[in-house]
């Protein structure tokens, strides 16, 4: 048995991490200050598992992690503040709440003797920068050298924050002997990931009205079902040569324009609908791909679920929820 700590465990992906290792056997502790809202039947139902805890804190506050236990054998590193509406509103926030966090974590995580491995939670949205001043490799690999947006724009506080967490892993890491790996997720979807991401604004929409508006219609993304990712990451997590390095968690077999996501989606609903192409969103990359083969090469898993069927698993959860949407 394995004691895990998983910080932003009342999240979507945290919470799906911790269902999985709770049925694997292991211990979990959810460390969340519920920034996201109050704590609904799923996670109700997770902590009424044996072996599960929910700590309530805030890593912004060093006393947070007083009460802790030192013996850990993974930490999943999953809080943050995130999302475009969060980033637009409140960039101040963004960067306050990560970079603290991250430090405070890896202060906390020095001289573990059982920490087996830190992962760190960081995004496809690092890659951002240098799409707009150079162009990137598509498929994209890890290694690609990195450049930010605008330094003075809100946009760029939160790829900023994931770079500084990287940079954070790797030098802690090497002086304090913190063994990490830093995932960079990819459009990560599937049930209880709130209604600010295209899925379940298409639930929402495609619900209610058979004429959809479909902005940014021929841009393409790499649609990962959450269970592939938690796979991907808990393997990772365990991967010895893993260790120290940096890679792409996503689903480049399942890359598909917006034109295409609704479409599927309206399938899954049984809905006969009209779509009107709408502008492209600025700021929105014609084409987002991760090179997973680093990952894959490491693991030897390679993500399975195909977007018809992870929209019909999110749309299973999401079906009792559309009257009454929240975050
Ligand atoms: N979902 C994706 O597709 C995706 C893509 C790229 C990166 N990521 C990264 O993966 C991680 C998890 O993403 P998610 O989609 O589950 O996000 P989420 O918002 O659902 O979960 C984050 C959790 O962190 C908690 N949290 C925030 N600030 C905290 C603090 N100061 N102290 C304690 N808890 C705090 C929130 O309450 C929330 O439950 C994030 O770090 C995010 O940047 C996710």
């Amino acid at each position: 048995m394995e004691k895990i700590l998983i910080t932003g465990g009342a999240g979507f992906v945290g919470l799906a991490m911790a269902r999985r290792l709770l049925d694997e056997g292991h211990q979990v502790d959810l460390l969340d200050n519920m920034a996201r809202g109050q704590a609904d039947q799923d996670l109700l139902a997770l902590l009424a598992k044996p072996r599960a805890r929910l700590i309530e804190a805030d890593l912004t506050d060093p006393r947070a992690f007083l009460g802790l236990d030192k013996d850990y054998d993974l930490i999943f590193h999953l809080a943050a503040v995130i999302g475009v509406r969060n980033v637009m509103n409140h960039p101040d926030k963004v960067l306050y709440v990560n970079a603290i966090s991250n430090l405070n974590l890896f202060e906390f995580a020095k001289g573990m003797p059982r920490l087996r491995r830190l992962v760190f939670s960081s995004t496809s949205e690092i890659y951002a920068g240098t799409l707009h001043h150079h162009g990137l490799p598509l498929p994209t690999p890890e290694d690609v050298p990195l450049a930010l947006l605008d330094i003075q724009s809100p946009r760029t506080t939160y790829m900023l924050s994931k770079m500084y967490g990287e940079s954070i892993c790797f030098n802690y890491g090497r002086t304090h002997g913190i063994p990490f790996t830093i995932l960079r997720f990819h459009n990560v979807y599937g049930p209880r990931m709130g209604f600010q991401h295209v899925v379940p604004e298409m639930f929402l929409k495609i619900a209610r009205d058979s004429r959809v508006e479909v902005a940014s219609p021929t841009h393409t993304r790499a649609m990962c079902y959450i269970d592939d990712a938690v796979d991907m990451s808990l393997r990772a997590a365990r991967a010895q040569e893993a260790q120290g390095q940096v890679l792409n968690v996503g689903n480049p077999d399942q890359e598909v324009s917006i034109l295409r996501l609704v479409e599927t989606v309206a399938k899954v609903l049984g809905r006969d609908i009209e779509t009107v192409p709408m502008p492209d969103t600025p700021g929105s990359p014609a084409r987002r791909c991760p090179d997973i083969s680093r990952i894959v090469a490491l693991t030897g898993f390679r993500p399975r679920v195909d977007l018809e069927q992870g929209i019909r698993l999110t749309y299973d959860w999401y079906k009792h929820r559309l009257d009454k949407p929240h975050e």
